[in-house]
């Protein structure tokens, strides 16, 4: 039987067909994923930080990096702020321009995973719909998604960029939380708070995770 993931999938499929240009033949690499990762002692994944802006997702994917660096680990990640600051710097926040930033990145998370890498993915990423496109573009065992989840309050006064300020002077519209909704994941594989956790507490809830489920192999600490 089908399953709903193979439903997206084939969904996704049609849409892409539908999408790609005439005369474009897919030409596959000699070189391939497996024989990456059989260079490699890690298995690649996408770890996908969601939460509002304050909430944390580039400190503690930043320390998670850190982390897997100094393990050995081949990773890349992926920072909202900064992607929109090249690749997607056409880009908004209208829920279009939101919906195509998320589907660029995923894409270009796909191609790390392809690669080997174990990618972090630190984007607001909104809305569900648009991070299980994201999930269903990879293995299911190589999408981990991770709730940063601070309260709007908490974002409010740690306001890391004044952002929130700016909202409040309203200089800023379509702000996520505020004028722009956040959709709480409702199958996320970690869930961290925030306001209960250090940054160093929940940067090892990640470590730990890819230790359990053997994405490290035999890296360690
Ligand atoms: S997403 O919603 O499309 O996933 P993304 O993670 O790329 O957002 O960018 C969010 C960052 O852009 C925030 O951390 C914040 O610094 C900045 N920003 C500027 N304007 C807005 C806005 N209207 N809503 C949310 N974030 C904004």
């Amino acid at each position: 039987m089908e399953t709903n993931k193979q439903k997206l999938m084939d969904i996704n499929t049609e849409i892409i067909l539908d999408l790609v240009p005439n005369n474009i033949i897919w030409c596959d690499n000699h070189i391939t994923k497996a024989d990456r990762v059989k260079q490699l002692s890690q298995n690649p994944c996408i770890l996908w930080f969601t939460g509002l802006s304050g909430s944390g997702k580039s400190t503690i994917a930043n320390t998670v990096e850190s982390k897997l660096y100094k393990m050995g680990a081949k990773t890349y990640l992926l920072d909202g702020d900064n992607i929109r600051h090249g690749l997607n710097k056409d880009l908004g926040f209208s829920e279009k321009d939101r919906t195509e930033n998320i589907r660029r990145i995923s894409e270009v998370a796909k191609l790390f995973v392809d690669s080997g890498s174990i990618v972090l993915v630190a984007f607001i990423s909104p809305f569900q719909r648009d991070r299980e496109l994201a999930r269903n573009l990879v293995k299911e065992d190589e999408f981990i998604e991770i709730f940063i989840d601070a309260s709007l309050e908490i974002c409010e006064q740690r306001d890391p960029k004044g952002l929130y300020k700016k909202v409040k002077e309203r200089k800023i519209k379509d702000f996520t939380g505020i004028d722009s909704p956040y959709e709480v994941p409702i199958n996320s594989e970690i869930h961290l708070k925030t306001n209960e956790l250090t940054i160093e507490q929940a940067s090892e809830e990640v470590i730990n995770y890819l230790k359990r489920f053997n994405y490290l192999k035999d890296l360690k600490e």
